[in-house]
C-alpha cells in the first residue's frame, strides 16, 4: 500500500469537504444525532468554512492510499502547542496505519516548531477513538462543554500528548 500525505489548499478542499460529509454522517450520527451533524458540517466542514479556516491559519493535510483519498486532518500551531483539530479516516480504510501516518506528520511538525505538546478535543462517547488516542500516548486532561450555537454543545474530553 502506498501512503502519501499532501497539504490541502483551496484547490483540493472541495474533495475534503465531500469526504467529511461521508465520515461525519456515518460516524457521528449515532453519537450526536443527525441534526447536530448537519449543523456542524455546515458550520465547520463545508468547503466555504474550510476555505475561511485556511485563511485564518488552520492547516489541513490529506492522506492518500494507493492514490485514493482516504482521510484528512486539521491542525493549528499555537504559542506552545499544536492543536489537533480534526483527524478522520474513511471507515473502510481504518486500522491500516493511515491515522497514525497523519499524526506522525503532525508530531514531527510540532517537534520542528519546538512545541511542548499536542492537544485535542474528543467527544466523551467516542470510545474507540479515545482508545486510539490513549494508545498513541495522549492522556485525558479534563472535560469541557462548548456551546456551538443553535442549542447544540460539544461534550468533550481534552486530551494531551507531551513532547
Ligand atoms: C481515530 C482514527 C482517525 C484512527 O485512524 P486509523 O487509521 O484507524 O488508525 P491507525 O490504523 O493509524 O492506528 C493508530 C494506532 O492505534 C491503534 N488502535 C487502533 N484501534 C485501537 C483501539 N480500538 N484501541 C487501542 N488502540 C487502537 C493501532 O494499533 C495503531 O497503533 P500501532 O501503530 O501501535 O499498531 C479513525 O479510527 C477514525 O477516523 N475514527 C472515526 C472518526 C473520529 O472519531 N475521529 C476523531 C475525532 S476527535
Amino acid at each position: 500500500m502506498s501512503v502519501e500525505i499532501k497539504n490541502v489548499d483551496s484547490g483540493n478542499v472541495a474533495e475534503i469537504a465531500a469526504l467529511a460529509k461521508i465520515i461525519w454522517n456515518e460516524h457521528f450520527t449515532p453519537i450526536i444525532g443527525k441534526a447536530q451533524v448537519d449543523y456542524m458540517l455546515e458550520k465547520f466542514q463545508s468547503e466555504q468554512a474550510m476555505k475561511q479556516q485556511l485563511k485564518d491559519g488552520m492547516k489541513y493535510i490529506a492522506v492518500y492510499s494507493n492514490g485514493e483519498l482516504a482521510g484528512y486532518s486539521g491542525y493549528k500551531l499555537e504559542d506552545n502547542a499544536l492543536f489537533l483539530s480534526k483527524l478522520y479516516v474513511k471507515s473502510e480504510k481504518r486500522g491500516l496505519g493511515l491515522g497514525k501516518a497523519m499524526f506522525t506528520y503532525e508530531l514531527n511538525t510540532a517537534k520542528n516548531e519546538c512545541k511542548e505538546k499536542i492537544y485535542l478535543t474528543v467527544n466523551k462517547h467516542n470510545a474507540n477513538t479515545i482508545a486510539v488516542y490513549e494508545h498513541l500516548g495522549f492522556v485525558n486532561a479534563k472535560s469541557t462543554v462548548t456551546d456551538i450555537g443553535n442549542g447544540f454543545v460539544m461534550d468533550d474530553y481534552i486530551m494531551e500528548y507531551y513532547i
